[in-house]
This record gives structure tokens, C-alpha cells and sequence, in this order.
């Protein structure tokens, strides 16, 4: 496919997502719901998986054959799977909280807290990547394990919140 024809397909499926986002919101509920659903999934794995990667990165020692390598997947991990599926989260989630919503209930405010700080997370986890790809962490793999539990926790009071709506 030549540039001209990918850049019409995009511009194409940018439009039709545009008329169902803005035009037919019934008709996308459970499509954006579902949507969201996926992204969660692939995003948290992510953050699941990240810091565990830095457990085993910081008992490597520096400039190691393994070191390298977790450098390459810590850089592809969040380039490719964990940008554009936090992106695809906001997106859908705040479409849900507008359209079906109305940006109303204690439960939606509470989960906003809540994907807030798993949102500084990531920003944390991100820098961090960096400072191991400059060969510059100090934190002891101890540290990682201790950071590993912390998606956990926010995941079950999100999914907590967005399912049972306790308030
Ligand atoms: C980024 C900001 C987010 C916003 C604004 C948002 C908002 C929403 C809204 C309004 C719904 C629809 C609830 C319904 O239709 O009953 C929803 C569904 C859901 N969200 Fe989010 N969400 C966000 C992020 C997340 C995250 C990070 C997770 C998990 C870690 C999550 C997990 C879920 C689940 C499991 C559902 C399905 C609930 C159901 O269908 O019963 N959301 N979200």
C-alpha cells in the first residue's frame, strides 16, 4: 500500500469512529465499553509486568548481556503496548464518564482518583526505563517488588468501583 492510500484508510476509520463517537452513542456503548475493556487489560498487563522486569534488571549487573536485553524489552513493553493502550483507556473511559454518564457518581469520581495515581505510575515506571537504559537506577530490586504490588491494588478498587458502583 502506497503512503497516499494508508494516509485515506486512517483519515477514513478516523471518520467513521468520529460518526460513531459523536452521532450514534447507543449504537457505540458497548463497542467503546468493550473497547475500553481490551485496553485495561493490555495496559495493565504492562504495569503488572514492568517493574518485574526491573527486579530481574537490577540483580543484572551493569553492561551484561541481560542487561541489554531487559533494556530492549522495558523500551518496547512501553512503546508499543503500554502509550497506546493507557491512550485507548483515557479515550473510551472519558467518552463512557461524558456520554453515558454525564461525568456523574461518587463511584466515577473515586475512580478517576484512582486512575489518576495508576496514571502517575506509569509516568514513574517511564522514567525509571530511562534511567535504566542510561545505566543510572540505584533502586535495589527489593524496591521493584515492593512497586509490583502497587498496580495491583489500585486494579482492584477500579474494577471494584466501575463494577459494583458501591456509591
Ligand atoms: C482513564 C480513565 C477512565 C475513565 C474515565 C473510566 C470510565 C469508565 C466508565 C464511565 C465506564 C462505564 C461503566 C458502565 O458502563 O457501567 C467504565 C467501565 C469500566 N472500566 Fe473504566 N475508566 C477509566 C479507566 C479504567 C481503568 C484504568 C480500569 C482498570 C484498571 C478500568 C476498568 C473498567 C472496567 C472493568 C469497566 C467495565 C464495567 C462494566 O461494564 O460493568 N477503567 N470505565
Amino acid at each position: 500500500m502506497r503512503r497516499g492510500q494508508v494516509v485515506l484508510v486512517v483519515a477514513l476509520a478516523a471518520l467513521a469512529a468520529a460518526a460513531l463517537f459523536f452521532l450514534l452513542p447507543d449504537t457505540a456503548y458497548p463497542w467503546i465499553r468493550a473497547l475500553h475493556i481490551i485496553a485495561v487489560i493490555a495496559w495493565m498487563a504492562g504495569l503488572l509486568y514492568l517493574p518485574r522486569l526491573f527486579v530481574y534488571h537490577a540483580e543484572a549487573g551493569v553492561g551484561t548481556p541481560q542487561a541489554e536485553t531487559f533494556k530492549v524489552m522495558e523500551r518496547r513493553l512501553l512503546r508499543y503496548i503500554m502509550e497506546p493502550a493507557s491512550a485507548v483507556v483515557w479515550i473510551a473511559g472519558l467518552w463512557l464518564a461524558w456520554r453515558v454518564f454525564g461525568f456523574m457518581g461518587g463511584w466515577l469520581h473515586a475512580k478517576l482518583v484512582l486512575v489518576v495515581l495508576l496514571t502517575g505510575l506509569h509516568g514513574y515506571l517511564s522514567a525509571a526505563a530511562r534511567r535504566f537504559a542510561d545505566d543510572r537506577n540505584e533502586k535495589p530490586a527489593r524496591h521493584w517488588r515492593v512497586v509490583n504490588e502497587i498496580p495491583t491494588l489500585l486494579m482492584v478498587g477500579i474494577v471494584i468501583l466501575a463494577v459494583v458502583k458501591p456509591f
